[in-house]
């Protein structure tokens, strides 16, 4: 399995802390906020990682991370998306990276208390269709919001007004090779992106989408607010 972290867009729900960086290099506690999703790629063993970044900043990646020699890796690929026509469309840059293999996304703003190493090897287990991940939170309407039954995930809605659990869908996703004849078919949403959910509500029709519910706390990192939570919970709690 290969990994990917999404970490285009411009950022601007923090701006203007995001006006000279990328949000990803932003810190989070004690290190840039790429590393958190990198250390859970490299921790579950993954050793081909992909980053996909744009805007003005893109350079600093390289200078940030290099090869990844810090984490234990002997090389990155980097790619750059033009625009932020959204979290799918960044996804379908991965294709050429992916070669066909299957793939753990994670976005780059996503940070996770415990390892996501046995998704990785439940999903492997899988062997094809998607996996989620799912996390009970107090503000759903923040998110994409799975409703499920017993084992199925019947539907995700984006960001609902008026959400049908407070099951929120986290920025970690498993996926087949087909994801990316997937993301072909996707029309843009009415904010103007190819979205995430469009893609995984694809496998749940098709009766190829699995989830698992995480354990410990997980929190994005893209607004104000979030961003302060992650550092106090990193401060509180450490993270891999
Ligand atoms: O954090 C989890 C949530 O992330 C999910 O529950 C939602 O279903 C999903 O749509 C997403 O929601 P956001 O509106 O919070 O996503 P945002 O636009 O903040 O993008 C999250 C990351 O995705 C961002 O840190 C970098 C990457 N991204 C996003 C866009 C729009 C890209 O790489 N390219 C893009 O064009």
């Amino acid at each position: 399995m290969k990994g990917v972290i999404l970490a285009g867009g411009l950022g601007t729900r923090l701006d203007p802390l995001t006006r000279v960086t990328n949000k990803h290099l932003l810190p989070v506690y004690d290190r840039p906020m790429i590393h958190y999703p990198l250390r859970q790629l490299v921790g579950a063993g993954i050793e081909r990682i992909l980053i996909v970044t744009g805007g003005p900043h893109a350079g600093h990646f390289l200078r940030l991370l290099g090869n990844g020699h810090e984490f234990g890796l002997r090389h990155l690929d980097y790619t750059y998306q033009d625009g932020e026509g959204g979290i799918a469309e960044a996804l379908g840059l991965a294709e050429h990276f992916a070669e066909g293999d299957s793939i753990c996304v994670i976005l780059g703003d996503n940070l996770f208390q415990r390892p996501i190493t046995p998704e990785v090897e439940r999903f492997q287990r899988q062997g094809k269709g998607a996996r989620i991940l799912l996390k009970e939170v107090d503000d759903p309407e923040r998110f994409g919001v799975a409703e499920v039954d017993g084992d199925r995930v019947l539907g995700i809605e984006e960001k609902p007004l008026r959400p049908k659990s407070r099951l929120a869908v986290t920025g970690c996703y498993f996926y087949d090779a087909r994801v990316f004849d997937i993301i072909r078919t996707l029309e843009p949403s009415r904010r103007g992106e190819l979205e995430i959910t469009d893609v995984n509500n694809r496998y749940i029709s098709q009766g190829e989408m699995t989830y698992g519910v995480v354990e410990g706390w997980w929190t994005d990192a893209g607004t104000v607010a979030s961003l302060y939570r992650a550092t106090r919970l990193i401060a509180g709690n450490g993270a891999p």
